[in-house]
């Protein structure tokens, strides 16, 4: 596996926010916008942190503990956060958390949660070794145990 050539990066470097509106084309006819939609741009928010982090081609390898908690409706602000909680050789979890904002109300509720795993490629589209993740903070700290244990546990599931 090639070796990247960044030696490491803290989560706070390759954290991202992406605000989108929710459009009719979104949702159902009673104005719940679809899963999927909110899927899509999990998937991508999260591919920004991973690449972000690698700065290299990375892919989604793994989406799991994807928990819709709050409906979302057309109108609604959506904002989606993504950090980085763990990194192993090539691969790294991203977790995502979902914000709806009414914005007429300026109501936020958080409406939805998932982690991402990603695995950096290289320009041969072999796996990539990724900078390791410089721990600064206790919360990066508790992040990256407890993403350490998911970890191991999707690994066990892993289908081949
Ligand atoms: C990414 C890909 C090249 C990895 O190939 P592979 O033969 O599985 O490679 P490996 O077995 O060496 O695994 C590489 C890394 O991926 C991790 N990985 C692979 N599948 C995983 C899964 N389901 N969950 C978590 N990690 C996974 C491995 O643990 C390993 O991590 P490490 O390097 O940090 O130890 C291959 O799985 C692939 O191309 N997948 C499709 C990705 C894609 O196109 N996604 C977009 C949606 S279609």
């Amino acid at each position: 596996m090639s070796e990247s050539h960044v030696k490491e990066k803290s989560p706070a470097e390759s954290h991202a926010e992406v605000i989108v509106r929710m459009f009719p084309s979104d949702a159902n006819p009673a104005g719940n916008v679809f899963g999927g939609e909110i899927l899509k741009h999990i998937d991508m928010v999260a591919g920004i942190v991973a690449q972000r982090h690698a700065q290299s081609n990375a892919v989604t390898v793994c989406m799991d503990s994807v928990n819709f908690l709050k409906p979302v409706f057309v109108g609604n602000v959506l904002s989606l956060n993504a950090r980085i909680n763990y990194v192993h050789n090539s691969s790294m979890e991203i977790e995502v958390s979902a914000e709806a904002e009414d914005i007429v109300t300026g109501i936020r509720t958080t409406t939805g949660t998932a982690f991402v795993t990603f695995v950096a490629l290289d320009k041969n589209g072999k796996p990539l070794h990724v900078p390791k993740l410089s721990l600064k903070t206790d919360e990066d700290r508790v992040k990256f145990e407890e993403g350490k244990i998911r970890m191991e546990e999707r690994l066990k599931n892993r289908k081949k």
